[in-house]
């Protein structure tokens, strides 16, 4: 991945600061109940945008990373709804790296960030909401030409 040193983003505080690529944490409502917490998220009221599918990553065997892209288009919001996992966002030029521990909040993730998955606790579940049906066109795999496209802008 890319060349600077990735700096550690602290989710423990209320209001995190700025991510790089304009990533953020969204903190989602929780209804404390001694039968187990309730969490939920509306597309478009608690995330910045409408939910076109749902998938997760489960079983992650150790030392295993996940992603390595970015998008086009695609918006995301990540969840551990399960343990815990670091994920690793890029803008292209500066890099960091954002804990998920709690499944009461996730990390929204624009499109033309580069986003690496990695350090995943045992029995981790990964929950990744997204703006768009799958489309292996709208992945941008390769870190350079990504980069190239951030520096550039589009041709
Ligand atoms: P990919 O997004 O590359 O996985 P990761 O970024 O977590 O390493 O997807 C892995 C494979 O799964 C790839 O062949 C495409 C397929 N896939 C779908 O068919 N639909 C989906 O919604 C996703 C996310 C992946």
């Amino acid at each position: 991945m890319a060349a600077t040193e990735p700096g550690m983003v602290d989710t423990t505080h209320v209001d995190p600061p700025e991510i790089v690529g304009g990533c953020r944490i969204i903190t989602l409502p929780k209804i404390a109940d001694v039968r187990g917490n309730l969490s939920y998220v509306e597309g478009g009221r608690h995330i910045p945008f409408v939910i076109r599918r749902a998938y997760w990553i489960y079983d992650v065997p150790g030392g295993a990373l996940r992603g390595g892209h970015a998008y086009h288009k695609l918006e995301e919001f990540i969840i551990a709804a399960s343990g815990s996992f670091d994920v690793v966002v890029d803008d292209g030029s500066k890099r960091e790296v954002v804990q998920l521990n709690r499944s009461y909040f996730g990390l929204y993730v624009p499109p033309m960030v580069w986003r690496q998955i990695e350090n995943f606790s045992s029995n981790s579940v990964t929950l990744i909401l997204g703006s768009l049906p799958y489309s292996e066109e709208d992945y941008l795999r390769d870190y350079e030409a990504f980069a190239r496209l951030r520096h550039e802008g589009p041709k």
